[in-house]
């Protein structure tokens, strides 16, 4: 079946207000929209995930919209048949491609690498050893220290060094601090990317400026290639006069030889933004979680004391930590909505046909929400990874780093960052969240960060001598 292109006959309207038909005689209900427009307006609060999920309970686990003139097909899990891994895995040869908003596209190219996070780890400890020192009344704001620690260690892995204090980027005549720079390679390309371009809508109308868009991401775009520039001529110098350097870039030029340098500074770059804001926004919600309910806290602080004693914890795989990790993410999934996939042939997914130049879009926040597959879903209960139906070693119980080749590739540095980081933060303090904090979980936009930074008060523990160096 060929690209639909939307023309208001009666049958668009039938498929607009009714259903889409099904060859196979399995009937898909379409959501109600606007001519033209069709669904757009009603993901204008860009919280798409959300807005799924409350289709989902209305017109069943797939269903149709229409964006401008695109037809997407929604998916998300069910306990018996997986919608989503059918359609990531199984049909992969019809359902390859991205599509990855226009700013999105300008932003990057196509990877990853991995190495220690004792010093981040450490780091992170000791600030906050130094505030319960001087401020011990006074609530903590973890993503604020734990923010620049992550990024420098995705920097490190990428460079092989961490910027010192401040950077001067001669492109941009300026010098800019590690806080300015983080702004400048996380922070405002995210913003920018989610960012409602309607052209990602309606293709036919690509050729209609835009412009305040366009500055906005042309803008963007241009300081991330200076600053990212900066580094990587930094870095090429330290190589060029014989440093080894066992980082990404290091890698990079001694391997991807036929890349051009601005290939290759986009792909180290998209190692520090896909890994960077992902990891953080998830140990924050654990630490909210763990400081919100004793119970769960305790039961984690007793298993590292088993295991670790009077050692710093160090990467030891602990099953409650694990099931922590993997709870986080069902309930608090940092990237929750998947970019759109081009559907390039005729398919089928649960039974439904699915024509080829249609689109389909992966609700990872709607996958495990399923009450038939988790009993009270809504609740944060890590227990439920204990079960033997879940692999205590695995990346994949929940759809939180995708599935298939298409799968998120910092899936095994993440959960060991998390792990590291969640449980040197246990074994050091007890935590509690500051009055009032309990209801305050609203979240921002496409990433599911906190709205608000968890603000919680920290006391240390008898053992946090183990990073203090006190004895
Ligand atoms: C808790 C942390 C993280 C979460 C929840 C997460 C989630 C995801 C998801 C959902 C995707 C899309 C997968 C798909 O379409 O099937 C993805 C892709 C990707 N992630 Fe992660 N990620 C995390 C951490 C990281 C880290 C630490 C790195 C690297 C340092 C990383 C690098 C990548 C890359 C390079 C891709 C693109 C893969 C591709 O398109 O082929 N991620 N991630």
């Amino acid at each position: 079946m060929s690209r639909k292109y939307f023309i208001i006959t009666p049958r668009t309207i039938r498929e607009l207000i009714f259903s889409y038909p099904s060859e196979t005689g399995r009937e898909l209900r379409m959501v109600p929209g606007l001519p033209l427009i069709g669904n757009l307006l009603q993901l204008k609060d860009k919280k798409p995930h959300r807005t799924f999920g409350r289709w989902a309970e209305e017109y069943g686990p797939i269903y149709s919209i229409r964006l401008g003139h695109s037809t997407v097909f929604v998916l998300k899990d069910l306990n018996d048949t997986s919608l989503a891994k059918e359609a990531m895995v199984t049909k992969f040869s019809s359902i390859t491609t991205k599509k990855f908003p226009r700013a999105w596209k300008i932003l990057t190219a196509k990877s990853m690498v991995a190495s220690s996070q004792d010093t981040m780890t450490d780091n992170i400890l000791r600030s906050l050893h130094t505030h319960a020192m001087e401020n011990l009344l006074e609530p903590v704001n973890l993503r604020e220290i734990c923010k620049l620690e992550i990024f420098g260690l995705t920097l490190k892995q990428a460079f092989g060094k961490d910027i010192q204090s401040s950077l001067y980027v001669k492109g941009l005549g300026k010098t800019f601090t590690r806080d300015e720079i983080f702004n400048i390679l996380v922070i405002d390309p995210i913003v920018v990317a989610i960012d409602m371009d309607w052209r990602d809508f309606f293709p036919y109308l690509s050729w209609v400026p835009n412009k305040s868009f366009e500055m906005k991401v042309q803008h963007v775009t241009m300081r991330v290639q200076e600053v990212m520039k900066t580094l990587f001529q930094e870095q090429k110098k330290r190589i060029s006069m014989g440093e080894e350097v066992t980082a990404f870039v290091g890698l990079l030029l001694s391997e991807g030889t036929n890349l051009t340098e601005t290939q290759l500074i986009k792909l180290i770059w998209e190692t520090i933004i896909a890994g960077t804001d992902t990891t953080l926004v998830a140990i924050e919600w654990a630490m909210y979680e763990l400081a919100k309910n004793p119970k769960y806290q305790d039961h984690l602080y007793r298993e590292i004391q088993k295991v670790c004693g009077n050692s710093k914890y160090a990467e030891e795989p602990l099953a409650y930590l694990s099931a922590i990790f993997h709870e986080t993410l069902r309930k608090h999934s940092p990237a929750p909505f998947d970019p759109l996939r081009y559907v390039h042939e005729d398919t089928q997914l649960g039974g439904h046909d699915i024509p080829a130049g249609s689109e389909i879009a992966i609700n990872i926040y709607g996958c495990p929400m399923d009450k038939e597959q988790y009993d009270l879903p809504e609740e944060w209960r890590p227990e439920r990874f204990l079960d033997d139906k879940y692999d205590p070693a695995g990346l994949f119980n929940t759809m939180a780093f995708g599935s298939g080749k298409r799968a998120c590739a910092g899936a095994l540095q993440a959960k060991t960052i998390f792990c590291t980081v969640v449980g040197r933060l246990i074994q050091d303090f007890e935590w509690s969240l500051k009055e009032g904090e309990e209801d305050d979980v609203n979240t921002g936009t496409l990433t599911s960060q906190k709205h608000n930074p968890m603000l919680a008060m920290i006391t240390p523990r008898d053992n946090s001598h183990l990073s203090t160096g006190l004895a």
